[in-house]
């Protein structure tokens, strides 16, 4: 049975339609990442999961049970939000603890011996006796998870906990997240706009765009086969081009420059070249179509090619990469 089903779920702001009719189903164990620009009702739809904000329409179900209309303090989840939100005037223990200490069942020792094992499973026991305002940004966020997953929450949520984290700080956490969330074996729902944080850290993706989910699938899947033209933009960088009736699409690293005497495609013209670190992107243009491509390259072998604007470039590209649209469904 899956953990956690959401059925249909319809939500309005005056007459803004946030949430338009939202299908998930979410098994037991997994991080999904609700993944989508900012307002397409990312936030909604997860404070309506934690019972912080009602649907108009819908059902959420929680280990089969009917859970729309229970109150967030009877659903069993720990939350961490983008802004640090731990209590100032409280130290890393002391906030750990806060939670804990209403919990009937556990004495005062077995309390502070669980809060030191999460502050040891977040890798921040060596600050435990500091306030908030003493922590960076990354342990402050240390901190919120280890308050999160103390109680022993039946499940997760993390809205965009990473995304007021500088990049190398924010990569660190993505995988040490992921090994803390496999290690409990806790059902994890992350929103964030980040697409690599999605694809990274992601058993499933719903990915969400102007209050409606586009596409839900595993990483792998929804960077090879986007079900619409929105995801394959979003997620990565999609080449469209149009053939007889069909609209289709390749990914730039898909497709091969190759010499004028091997087997080609189509001709295009260099326009602009650019240098992304490990890999090049060339920018070229279909002329007869007026259709630019992208061509990404390895930039050693980019740089060897001696590519200059405005030459000619035979290209490859590959039946078995292309993905093919209905005009009507992108
Ligand atoms: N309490 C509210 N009252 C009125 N409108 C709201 C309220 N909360 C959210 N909205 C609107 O609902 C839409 C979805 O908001 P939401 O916060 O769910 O977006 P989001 O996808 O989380 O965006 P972001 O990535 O910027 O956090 C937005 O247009 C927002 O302005
Ligand atoms: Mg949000």
């Amino acid at each position: 049975m899956s953990f956690l089903e959401i059925k249909d779920i319809t939500k309005r702001f005056g007459t803004q339609t946030v949430l338009n009719g939202i299908n998930a189903v979410i098994e037991s164990g997994e991080l999904v990442c609700i993944l989508g620009p900012s307002g397409c009702g990312k936030t909604t739809l997860l404070r309506i999961i934690a019972g912080l904000e009602s649907a108009e329409s819908g059902k959420i179900f929680i280990d089969g049970k009917d859970c729309t209309f229970l109150p967030p303090s009877k659903r069993n989840f720990g939350i961490v939000f983008q802004s640090y939100a731990l209590f100032p005037h409280m130290t890393v223990m002391e906030n750990v603890m806060f939670g804990l200490k209403q919990k009937k069942g556990m004495t005062v020792v077995e309390k502070e011996n669980k809060a030191l094992d999460m502050l040891r499973l977040v890798d921040i026991s060596d600050h435990k006796d500091k306030y908030p305002r003493q922590l960076s940004g990354g342990q402050q966020q240390r901190t919120a998870l280890a308050r999160a997953v103390a109680l022993s929450p039946s499940y997760l949520l993390l809205d965009e906990p990473l995304s007021a984290l500088d990049a190398k700080v924010r990569s660190r956490l993505r995988t040490e997240i992921k090994s803390i969330q496999r290690k409990l074996g806790i059902t994890t729902i992350m929103v964030t706009h980040d697409q690599e944080e999605a694809l990274t850290m992601a058993d499933k993706i719903i990915v969400m765009n102007n209050a409606v989910v586009e596409q839900i699938g595993r990483p792998h899947a929804v960077y090879n086969r986007p079900a619409t033209s929105f995801v394959a933009n979003f997620i990565g960088t999609m080449n469209f081009y149009v053939r007889g009736k069909e609209k289709r699409g390749i990914r730039p690293e898909k497709i091969k420059i190759v010499d004028c005497s091997q087997p080609y495609d189509i001709t295009a013209l260099v326009q602009d070249i650019e240098f992304k670190g490990a890999f090049t992107r060339v920018h070229s243009l279909v002329p007869e179509e007026n259709t630019g491509i992208s061509i990404d390259l390895p930039s050693d072998y980019a740089d060897s090619m001696k590519l200059r604007r405005e030459t000619t470039i035979f290209l490859q590209i590959p039946d078995e990469h292309t993905i093919r649209y209905s005009m009507c469904s992108v």
